[in-house]
């Protein structure tokens, strides 16, 4: 099959946010630290009775409709969360009922997990399935989805949620190009989830911002190898450098640390590069940063300072555009590379897009790291994939314009009920609300005049 990617793609998010500056506010911080320290506007969560399997089941159900699928046409489907309901039951089957009616049980692919890392590692699984001997020339669907909460204090702010689904399979307007992948895994405890009662994790902020910064230096470097070894064989020589992606999408924890990595990358170029002009251009003024080691820089603010400045237009029309899911919807993690693809193409024309590479930094903490690019079909022609893509996603700012300002204190009282019945998982009483929240949002997420297809018994939460 030619030209493996993503067709199709489909966004989830919670019907209620909170606007940082208020939470800054109630949080007793300086005013300013969530909106510009971490470059925060607002921050979605789940409601009491929302649960991971609610959240992946709306996802693909509407990909489904919305694209007119049937649901015989799909043999793979893959989840990549973080979020435990139950520790040996995957959500992929229970996924598996949306596909009841329709007799369909020859779906291969099960959950994968490690932190925000998992979506990713499933797009690669089923890329990998389109292009192999056990392929069936059936889609492949791909979904990520988490519920990013974290205890009172410093991470609170970081949190968020959603769901994204995606349609893999051959001529799509999104290609994964081939060969151009680097990874970065290592063992690391900078994030980690080891109290199976809770829905927090435990989390060294500053380690896990090392770590993510490390993976990025360590990911682009392969990267970087594997595509100037793919142009030499084509007999061209020369280095890449962050000019050969027309736009650069991130994990995004919060959108400060992504113009932070934007200023990373340019590091890496201008210490790859053998004399780059330090008298003017790009580089100007950064020639006392010249014999600088990769792995000596991380704490360094000097550094950060001198590059993100240096990459500010460059973040300005690479990145920026992709933020706007991450920035008012919060880290959603395994979602939230996904949700910038999303953002990107809400916010760019077809004719800004079609033809252009987006680099793809995907990382999840513990921890593994990719990055790879995807290359935009040349068509963008009314009715083309790619319109058809652009369009479905165009409503995107209007969906985050008509969700529910909640006060923070609500909010607080929220996360309060969510510790108390956490614990009960997904067995027992539990198993009412997984039926009542998963029909519940169903109904609250119809933003597009969304109805469920079919109705399971049961009372309604
Ligand atoms: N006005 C403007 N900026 C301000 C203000 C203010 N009034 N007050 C503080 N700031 C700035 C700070 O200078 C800092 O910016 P800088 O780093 O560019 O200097 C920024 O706001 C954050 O302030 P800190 O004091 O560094 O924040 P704190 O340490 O309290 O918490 C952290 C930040 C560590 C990111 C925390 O929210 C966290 O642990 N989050 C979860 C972990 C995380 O997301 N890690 C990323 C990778 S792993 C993953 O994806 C989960």
């Amino acid at each position: 099959p030619k030209d493996v990617g993503i067709l199709a793609l489909e966004v989830y998010f919670p019907a209620q946010y909170v606007e940082q500056s208020e939470l800054e506010r109630y949080d007793g911080v300086e005013a300013g630290k969530y909106t510009r320290g971490l470059g925060q506007q607002q921050m979605g969560f789940c409601a009491a009775h929302e649960d991971i399997n609610s959240l992946c089941l709306t996802v693909v159900q509407r990909l489904v409709e919305r694209g007119r699928l049937s649901w015989d046409a799909i043999g793979r489907l893959e989840v990549g969360t973080e979020t435990v309901i139950d520790k040996s039951k995957a959500v992929k089957t229970v996924l598996m009922e949306l596909f009841r009616e329709s007799g369909n049980t020859d779906v291969e692919g099960i959950d994968t997990t490690n932190a925000c890392y998992g979506g990713t590692a499933s797009l690669f699984n089923a890329a990998s399935w389109v292009e192999s001997s056990a392929w069936d020339g059936r889609y492949a669907v791909v979904v990520c989805g988490d519920i990013a909460v974290y205890a009172t204090g410093n991470a609170r702010p970081t949190g968020g949620a959603g769901a994204i689904a995606m349609l893999v399979g051959p001529n799509a307007p999104l290609v994964l190009e081939r060969g151009l992948r680097g990874t970065h895994m290592e063992h690391a405890y900078d994030f980690y989830k080891p109290d199976l009662s809770s829905e927090y994790p435990v989390v060294d902020g500053p380690l896990s911002i090392q770590c993510y910064l490390r993976a990025l230096d360590r990911c682009y470097a392969v990267y970087r190898r594997k595509a100037e070894s793919q142009w030499q064989q084509a007999g061209i020589k020369r280095p890449f450098t962050l000019d050969d992606f027309k736009f650069i999408i991130f994990h995004t924890p919060f959108c400060k640390l992504v113009q932070k990595s934007v200023g990373r990358l340019l590091l890496n170029d201008f210490l790859a590069a053998p004399s780059p002009d330090t008298a003017a251009g790009l580089y100007k003024g950064l020639q006392p940063f010249r014999g600088l080691k990769l792995e000596d820089t991380y704490t360094s603010k000097e550094v950060e300072k001198a590059f993100q400045t240096a990459s500010q237009e460059i973040f300005n029309q690479k990145t920026k555009p992709s933020l706007l899911l991450s920035s008012r919807n919060g880290n959603m993690y395994t979602p939230s590379m996904y949700g910038c693809l999303a953002s990107l193409l809400a916010q760019c024309s077809a004719q800004d897009l079609a033809g252009s590479r987006i680099g793809a930094f995907s990382y999840g903490s513990g921890l593994a790291a990719s990055m790879f690019s995807l290359r935009v079909s040349q068509d963008a022609a009314p009715g083309s994939p790619l319109d058809q893509l652009l369009s479905s996603l165009a409503d995107l700012p209007a969906r985050l314009d008509s969700r529910k300002r909640v006060a923070p204190q609500d909010f607080a009282d929220i996360m309060k009920r969510r510790e108390e019945t956490h614990h009960l998982g997904a067995g027992g009483s539990r198993s009412v609300l997984v039926v009542g929240g998963y029909r519940w949002s169903w109904k609250t997420s119809a933003v597009h005049g969304f109805r469920p297809a079919r109705s399971d018994s049961g009372a309604e939460s």
